[in-house]
């Protein structure tokens, strides 16, 4: 059984919802050939703690809001990442903070220390992968680390893993979702005629929406995930600001209404696809779709990809987009690959 010892960075929702699953089963993992053990952790508000015996979990995940780690063996009022992040007892860096759209950081740093240091980096943060996707995964082929971001499109729903494995003897021509649970959601309930602030209010109290989110409503989260889909799916090599981005924020209860009278529902569609010559195109836009379009019926804050190949037509994977559990199942799920590359390492 190997032991991976883990540093948590950024202990929001989602690495939260980590540490939880992992405390409550400690043996989830032991079926695959590993189990995991918190052994750092740091955040914004709390500080850091590196304990290389292992954090104990459950006195960590009690602790009321505002407390800092300083009382802890081990502990800081300061979030002391980069030391934390190279430190010897740290074998797979979680990154779990906020996406920055702009630069990417700190997260983007926060990649990089752990992939110069060797560490093996799973992340759910959009902002490295979309803005510095390119020059991480180069530094993690020099250092040998293995580099993971699942969760940066989808959540737990495996769509990168499934173009990436699955699909590896396909051309995938084009991509086409609905990359963003809030504004789905918010959509939905102007359906069901409330207003799109209130609305937002309710996909923020679900958990759904983005720490700003304008980020969720203006297209922004949707333009990074069509430009990481993109990169991945399609080979290309684009920024976000190369997808064309409109949000759903003009979208008003009329619009809605004539829509439905012509049996049509909108949706905010994000979409990459190259045209027979090879040029690409990416976009982000809200649609009026037809009732029998494949998205029509993605309900609330569920997301779907469909994916269009050339030996299997259009593929169409839906799953949820957003949640603390289904996001940390990203982590869980980058892990295992990471665990499948180490063995491999030791194998070959
Ligand atoms: N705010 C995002 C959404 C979460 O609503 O889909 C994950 O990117």
């Amino acid at each position: 059984m190997t032991t991976y010892n883990l540093a948590l960075i950024g202990f929001g929702g989602v690495n939260r919802a980590l540490a939880q699953l992992i405390d409550e089963d400690p043996t989830r993992f032991a079926h695959l050939g590993f189990d995991l053990k918190v052994v750092a952790i740091t955040d914004l508000l709390m500080g850091s703690l590196v304990q290389e015996d292992g954090i104990a979990i459950s006195e960590v995940l009690a602790l009321p809001r505002g407390t800092t780690f300083e009382a802890f063996p081990g502990g800081s009022a300061t979030a002391d990442n980069e030391s934390v992040i190279r430190h010897d007892a740290v074998d797979i860096v979680a990154e779990a903070t906020f996406t920055n759209p702009v630069d990417g950081e700190p997260a983007a740093s926060h990649v990089r220390w752990a992939l110069e240091a060797g560490k093996h980096v799973t992340t759910t943060n959009k902002g490295p992968i979309a803005l510095h996707g390119k020059a991480l995964k180069h530094l993690a082929e020099e250092t040998g680390a293995h580099f993971a971001y699942e969760g940066s499109v989808l959540s737990g729903t495996p769509v990168l893993g499934l173009a990436r494995d699955q699909f590896a003897g396909l051309t995938i021509l084009g991509v086409q979702g609905i990359l963003n649970g809030t504004s789905n959601y918010v959509l939905g309930r102007m359906e069901a005629g409330l207003s799109l602030n209130d609305a937002v209010a309710e996909a923020q109290a679900e958990g759904y929406a983005e720490a700003d989110p304008t980020a969720d409503i203006g297209g922004s989260d949707v333009q990074l995930k069509v430009a990481i889909l993109a990169n991945e799916l399609l080979g290309a090599d684009i920024a976000p600001e190369d997808v064309d981005t409109t949000g759903i924020t003009d979208i008003t209860a009329d619009h809605i209404i004539n829509a439905a009278r012509e049996g049509k529902r909108y949706k905010l569609i994000g979409t990459a696809r190259r045209d027979a010559n090879g040029t690409l195109t990416a976009t982000v836009a809200p649609e009026a779709v037809p009732a029998d379009h494949p998205l029509a019926n993605i309900p609330g804050a569920t997301n779907a990809v469909s994916v269009e190949t050339d030996l299997l037509g259009t593929v169409t994977i839906t799953g949820p987009g957003a949640g603390r559990i289904e996001t940390a199942y990203a982590l869980i799920t980058d892990i295992i690959a990471i665990h499948s590359h180490e063995k491999e390492k030791v194998n070959v």
